[in-house]
Formats: structure tokens, C-alpha cells, sequence
């Protein structure tokens, strides 16, 4: 076993500091930048049959647990951009409560790392009996979504070990990034766009390189935060998914409560909450929502909130104007590619988290790697 670890001492560590490769090997084939002047585009061979349907459908539906669904709620609107086609989202187990509307002329995509999730391989069959076009998006090559889903991607992303989900989150991402390349026409008008993305993804496997190395500052902050019994996640547009899955990774392997939180809805509840003493987690890096975000901050730090604030390279003096808060610099790509970036320090502050608090890191009480039962 503990050659496979290398030299980290658990699965999670070394899947967050493999994430450089995991992400190469994701986009390994799949990303033509031509010569000169050639358009650069995104070959998705699993894909290729069937984009004219997806292009036509009426509706795209994402559908996942966890991290998975996190994942897709970081694509959904890149792809809502890009294709112009209405995206809506499923956790697999309410669609299934709820016998949501699944009709033909829609397309499911299901993400799941194992592929073998029960809840989402129901709402998979459901999906089918109601005469979807089903695309799987999985890390398991022969798994029971990918067999059983007409069409898909395998993420590439190599065995993740530790129950915690870390490098399959930010190959998903990726590969919805494509997705939404491969489904979006390339229109002049958007062309300016296409390339920024596919540039950003050429980029985004050094740009995780150096946020990588934030993981002593991280440490250094899960030190302060050893003893906390909450921590509040704030994000909103492309990083609300980031705040969710942060607050997931926190949770369930520091064992440590953590809300990830719509910035959008603060006023509306969670405002109540914010004082001296409860560690408040702001997003904040440069994107179209960033004004936004600096007027959340500065209605936290009015509330005396003891803020940790993620923003871009040389943004400090921006997010945090009187040197109050506590800043975790990132660097910045592609607003659509952000939160491949953003998450990370997060998954590092759970890792560290839940080794100075002594949990066990790789099986976390209570829970399997993948969930096969409902
Ligand atoms: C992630 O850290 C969790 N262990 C969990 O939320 C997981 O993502 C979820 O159970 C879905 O699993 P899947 O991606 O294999 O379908």
C-alpha cells in the first residue's frame, strides 16, 4: 500500500498533488490547437455520434451526488453559455423522490467518478424508461453507468483511492469544460471566447502547480482553525459549486461542519450567523461577479466577521482594504476554468485539517468510496 502512496503518507494527499497529471491525462488527444492559423478545437471521440442530437435537445440535465454533482454545477454555465440550450440540475436521489419531468427531447448527463453509484444509476434507468439521450461522464472504464449510458467520456483522471474525491472533481470539470466546446458552435462570435477556454485549458495543469504550493499556508491555516467547530464557505457564480465542494471536503473527512453558501442569499439567513469568532470563507477571485463579491465582504467585515478571503494574484489590497482578513492569493486563468484553481487550498485545509485533528484521512467514519445502496 504504501507504495502506491509514493512518498505522501495518505491516498488524499497524493491525489491533490497529482492533479497537474491527472488533469494532463484528461485532455491528453482531446485538444487540437492547430497551426498558424487554424481554429482550435475539442475532439471528444465517445461524443462524436451523437453531438447533432445533443446540439438539437431541449434541455440538458445534469444529474450526480456529491462531488460529482458539484462538478457539474461548476460546468453548468459555461455549457449554458456556450450552447445556448437550458441547463438544469439533479441530485439523482431527490429526482428520483420527486419522479421528476425526464422527457425525450432532453439530454441526462450522468457524473459519477465509480460509475457505480446506486442512486444515480437509478435515475439512469429512469432516464432511459422516459426516452432521454444518456451521456456518462465517468472515471471507470466497464462501470455500470458507462456500460449502460448511450454515449459518454471517460475522465481519465487514473484510480482514485482516497474516499474523499479530489483529482476526479477537477477532471470533471474539465471534461464538461469540452463538453460545452464540442457542443457550442463555433461562431465567429464566439470564437474570441472558444480559444481563451482552450488556451486556459493548455495552462490550467501549471496553474495547479502553483496553486499547489499554497499547501504549508494551508496547513498553517488549518492549525488556526484545529479547533473550530464550523466554518461558513461563501461563493457565487462559477464558484458556487467551488464553496459546496470545499465545505463537502471539510466536512467529510475533517469532520468539522461546514455550509457552503450562495453569496447571493447571504442577507437572506446566513448573515445571522457571521460574528468575531465563526471563520467565514469568501471566494473572491476576478470574474463578473467580483464587485459582488467585494460588497459581501465589506458587509461581513461591517459585522465584524472574521473573514479568510481566496482572491487573485495581486487582488489583496482590493478584497481586503484595511489588511483585516486573512488572504489566500490564487492565480488567476479563464473565469469558466476558475474553480479547477479555487479548489484546491480547499481540498489542502481538509487535508490538514483532518491530520491535526487525528481522523482517520482515506476512510472517513461512516462512509465508502462509492455508495451503492440507497
Ligand atoms: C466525495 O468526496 C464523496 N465521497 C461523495 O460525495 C461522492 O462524490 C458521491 O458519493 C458520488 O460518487 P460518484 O462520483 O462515484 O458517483
Amino acid at each position: 500500500e504504501q507504495i502506491n502512496k509514493g512518498n505522501y503518507k495518505h491516498y488524499m494527499q497524493k491525489e491533490i498533488h497529482e492533479q497537474p497529471e491527472s488533469l494532463t491525462t484528461t485532455m491528453r488527444g482531446r485538444l487540437l490547437r492547430g497551426g498558424s492559423c487554424k481554429a482550435k478545437t475539442v475532439l471528444l471521440g465517445g461524443l462524436k455520434d451523437h453531438l447533432k442530437t445533443i446540439r438539437r435537445s431541449r434541455r440538458i440535465v445534469f444529474i450526480g451526488c456529491g462531488t460529482s454533482y458539484n462538478a457539474a454545477l461548476a460546468a453548468r454555465p459555461i455549457l449554458e453559455e456556450l450552447s445556448g440550450i437550458p441547463v438544469t440540475m439533479e441530485i439523482a436521489s431527490d429526482l428520483l423522490d420527486r419522479q421528476g419531468p425526464i422527457y425525450r427531447e432532453d439530454t441526462a448527463v450522468f457524473v459519477s467518478q465509480s460509475g457505480e453509484t446506486a442512486d444515480s444509476l437509478s435515475a439512469l434507468e429512469y432516464a432511459l424508461e422516459n426516452g432521454a439521450l444518456c451521456v456518462g461522464i465517468t472515471n471507470t472504464v466497464g462501470s455500470a453507468i458507462a456500460r449502460n449510458t448511450h454515449c459518454g467520456v471517460h475522465i481519465n483522471a487514473g484510480a482514485e483511492i482516497g474516499v474523499a474525491s479530489t483529482k476526479a472533481y477537477t477532471s470533471q470539470i474539465v471534461v464538461m469544460a469540452m463538453l460545452a466546446l464540442a457542443i457550442g458552435g463555433d461562431t465567429i462570435s464566439n470564437q474570441a471566447r472558444r480559444e481563451a477556454i482552450i488556451d486556459g485549458l493548455f495552462e490550467l495543469p501549471n496553474k495547479v502547480r502553483e496553486v499547489l504550493k499554497l499547501d504549508q499556508t494551508m496547513k498553517d491555516l488549518a492549525q488556526e482553525l484545529i479547533a473550530e467547530q464550523s466554518l461558513l464557505v461563501f461563493g457565487r457564480g462559477y464558484n458556487y459549486a467551488t464553496a459546496l465542494e470545499g465545505a463537502l471536503k471539510v466536512k467529510e473527512v475533517a469532520l468539522m461542519h461546514s455550509e457552503g453558501i450562495l453569496a447571493g442569499e447571504m442577507k437572506h439567513g446566513p448573515l445571522a450567523l457571521v460574528d468575531e469568532n465563526l471563520p467565514t470563507f469568501v471566494i473572491a477571485t476576478r470574474d463578473a461577479c467580483f464587485s459582488k463579491q467585494q460588497s459581501v465582504i465589506q458587509q461581513l467585515h461591517a459585522r465584524r466577521g472574521r473573514l479568510i478571503v481566496m482572491c487573485s494574484k495581486g487582488d489583496a489590497a482590493s478584497v481586503c482594504p484595511g489588511g483585516s482578513c486573512r488572504v489566500i492569493e490564487v492565480p488567476q486563468l479563464e473565469d469558466c476554468l476558475q474553480p479547477v484553481v479555487n479548489i484546491v487550498p480547499l481540498q489542502l485545509l481538509a487535508y490538514h485539517l483532518t491530520v491535526l485533528r487525528g481522523f482517520n484521512v482515506d476512510q472517513p467514519r461512516n462512509l465508502a468510496k462509492s455508495v451503492t445502496t440507497q
